[in-house]
């Protein structure tokens, strides 16, 4: 059994860490800045939950204390929050350090550092934290979430249209397969090297109009497929097919056995 804390335990991925590493019979902590009801999807009864936030660093040593390994789920999308998002990673490795945990695990997004976009720069900013320290690190990578192209055309369709961005494709990976690569790096043998990054993705790459057709078909939602452009650094980005890798894909979830599972339907 290892003891595992998780901070951003609660968010989406988080929780697939959480129940995967309970499930398996590990002893998990949780910190988050709210702690959610017992009973509430956010919730495992299997985890001990702990309130802290690592922009003041106020209860991080309680939820790391005892821990083999921290994986690191947080978030911190915009605003004051995306600026905070590095410094807060710091503050948790330098949590872990003092309370004698080994081991670090981070997740951030594919290419991250090849954006000039501030919200990947500042998940760049917190891979270099992560690759900085001393503990042992592993900063696994991931392509886009199914869930966020979902986003994009359940916005549309509130007005009966389904936005595609011209020259855009996805590789994107359901969360329940992120958690499993998190978990699988915390729990890996020791290598030699003190710090790694891998990167996994989904397991189709698909243009965005094939994810639109798939989404309309399996939520039944209604709406015409339009084409638009997506300026800034991050259409540039995703037309440059950053988000994409020819690496062997680790996820199995496909984006329509994702919506299938969620039951969705608009
Ligand atoms: N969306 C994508 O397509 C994608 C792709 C690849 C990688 N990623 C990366 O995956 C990571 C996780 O994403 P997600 O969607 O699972 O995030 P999420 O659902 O927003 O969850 C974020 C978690 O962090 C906690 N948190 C936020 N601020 C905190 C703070 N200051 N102190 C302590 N806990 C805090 C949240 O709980 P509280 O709010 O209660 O604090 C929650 O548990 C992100 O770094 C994201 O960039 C995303």
């Amino acid at each position: 059994m290892t003891t595992i804390c998780v901070a951003g335990g609660t968010g989406q991925v988080g929780r697939e860490v959480v129940r995967l590493a309970v499930a398996s019979g590990h002893k998990v902590s949780v910190l988050s800045r709210h702690v959610p009801p017992v009973g509430s999807k956010k919730h495992d009864d299997g985890a001990t939950y702990f309130a802290g936030d690592v922009t003041t660093g106020d209860g991080l040593s309680a939820a790391v204390a005892g821990a083999d390994v921290v994986i690191d789920c947080l978030e911190g999308q915009f605003g004051k929050a995306q600026k905070q998002f590095a410094d807060g990673g710091g503050r948790l490795l330098t949590a872990a350090r003092l309370a004698g945990v080994p081991r670090a695990v981070a997740l951030s997004i594919i290419n991250c550092d090849l954006s000039s976009s501030a919200y990947y720069a500042s998940k760049a900013a917190k891979e270099r934290k992560y690759a900085e320290s001393s503990l042992q690190t592993v900063v696994v990578r991931a392509t886009q979430f199914h869930g966020l192209v979902a986003m994009v055309f359940a916005a549309g369709a509130k007005v009966r249209l389904v936005p595609t961005f011209r020259g855009v494709s996805f590789q994107s990976i359901s969360p329940v397969d992120v958690a499993a690569a998190l978990l699988q790096a915390a729990l890996d043998d020791l290598e030699p090297d003190k710090h790694r990054m891998l990167t996994i993705s989904g397991p189709q790459a698909l243009t965005m109009r094939q994810m639109a057709e798939s989404w309309k078909s399996t939520t039944g939602a209604r709406g015409k497929i339009i084409q638009l452009p997506f300026p800034g650094p991050m259409g540039d980005f995703l037309r440059a097919g950053l988000n994409l890798t020819a690496e062997q894909p680790y996820g199995k979830e496909t984006f329509v056995y994702w919506l299938e599972k969620r039951g969705e339907s608009l």
